[in-house]
This record gives C-alpha cells, sequence and structure tokens, in this order.
C-alpha cells in the first residue's frame, strides 16, 4: 500500500467518526430529557383514599379559621367573583354584592332579586357555622338557591374565604377561638378483638 491509499483509509476512518459524533449530538438533542408534565403511573384508588381519608378527619371549622390566610382567600374568591363583587358599594352582579356579608343576615342586600328559598332564610345569620355549611354545599345548606355554584370540599379553603370576606367589611368579626384542644381526629376505639387469635 502506497501512502495515497493510507491516507485514503485514514480520511475514510475520520469521516465516518465525523458522522458518528453528528449522530451522538443530534439523538442527544432528540432525546433531552424532560420532566413529566403529569405523574405517569395513576394508582387507582390513592387519591380517593386520601379524599375520604381527610373528610373523615375534618376538624371543626374553627381550627380552620385560626390558621386562615386572607390572602389565600382572596386568590380562591375568584371562583366567587365571576359573580359577587365585594368592594364597599360594589355592584350585584348575578349574586349579591358580598361587602362586609360576615355576621349579617341572609338576603338583605337592595336591588338583588334573591330565589324564594333563600328569601325565607332570611331570619338567618351569615355566622361562621352558616357560611362555612352554604360554602361547602349552598344547594344543601338551602335547598332550591339559584347560587349555581358547587361548593369546595377543602375545610382549610372555605376558612380562608370566611377569612377573607370578614377582612371585607367596615368592622371586622372576630375570629371564632380555636378549639381547646388540638385533640387528635378521634382515635376510634378499637372494637374488642380477642387478644388471641
Ligand atoms: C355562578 C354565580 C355564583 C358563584 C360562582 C358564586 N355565587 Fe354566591 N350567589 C349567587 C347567587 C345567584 C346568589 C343568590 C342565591 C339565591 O338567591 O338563592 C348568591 C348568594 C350568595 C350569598 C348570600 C348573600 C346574602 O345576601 O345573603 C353568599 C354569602 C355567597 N353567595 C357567597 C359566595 C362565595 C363566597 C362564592 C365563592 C366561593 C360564591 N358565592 C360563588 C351566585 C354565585
Amino acid at each position: 500500500m502506497d501512502s495515497y491509499e493510507w491516507n485514503r483509509i485514514a480520511g475514510a476512518a475520520l469521516a465516518a467518526l465525523i458522522v458518528l459524533l453528528g449522530l451522538t449530538i443530534i439523538t442527544g438533542y432528540m432525546f433531552i430529557p424532560q420532566p413529566l408534565a403529569k405523574q405517569a403511573y395513576v394508582v387507582e384508588g390513592v387519591e380517593t383514599e386520601t379524599a375520604a381519608a381527610e373528610a373523615e378527619a375534618e376538624r371543626p371549622i374553627a381550627f380552620y379559621l385560626a390558621q386562615a390566610s386572607v390572602e389565600r382567600g382572596a386568590a380562591a374568591f375568584r371562583k366567587c367573583a365571576a359573580c359577587h363583587s365585594i368592594e364597599a358599594g360594589g355592584a350585584n352582579g348575578i349574586g349579591p354584592n358580598l361587602h362586609g356579608i360576615m355576621m349579617e343576615r341572609h338576603a338583605q342586600r337592595a336591588g338583588f332579586s334573591y330565589s324564594s328559598a333563600m328569601a325565607a332564610t332570611a331570619d338567618k345569620l351569615w355566622d361562621w357555622e352558616a357560611m362555612n355549611n352554604w360554602l361547602k354545599n349552598p344547594r344543601a345548606y338551602i335547598p332550591g338557591t339559584s347560587m349555581a355554584f358547587a361548593g369546595i370540599s377543602r375545610a382549610q379553603e372555605r376558612a380562608d374565604i370566611m377569612a377573607f370576606l370578614a377582612s371585607q367589611d367596615p368592622n371586622p368579626p372576630s375570629l371564632p377561638a380555636p378549639p381547646p384542644e388540638e385533640a387528635p381526629a378521634e382515635a376510634q376505639p378499637a372494637e374488642a378483638q380477642p387478644s388471641e387469635a
């Protein structure tokens, strides 16, 4: 073999290497690992079990109010803002203006035409319990209400919204006292079991 032929072989080898390198770079770009947008493996039942456990362990609303956040409540109120204004003198929309609604009687907003179901509750106060029940499930609290809102299942979110409502009040009502003790969510007395199997 003369040197010319050696050169050809070396050149071919070099070219092959360059192609290989190029491919490695390109495939590298093609397969940049991306974080998964969603969990790949949805484990059946896990989510619902957690939700059920949460619902079961729900504490008195005063517990959640004691750690409520007006800021979080203001953010959550966006769900309501499509139908309700909150500022003083705000216009009634699909729902009535909610300025200073905590501790007021139901269905008193001037110029708003309430459903007869809600008007019939006008002797009741929007205290913490009432508002909690209403926000949890409006149609259960006042069957026949015209408020087309499913409700909020998380107790902490309801408490946050109530803290926000209370903050939008010329005389903000004080929060209820937190429950006296952080009693663990009812340790169920275990059913009498025979001590030996
Ligand atoms: C789709 C529109 C809509 C949404 C969303 C909505 N509401 Fe309402 N709301 C209404 C209507 C309509 C009424 C009047 C109900 C009736 O007359 O039966 C009402 C009534 C109320 C009342 C009673 C006011 C009074 O004068 O006694 C409160 C309190 C209330 N809403 C709070 C909320 C909160 C807090 C949210 C968000 C978590 C919310 N609503 C979301 C439409 C809505």
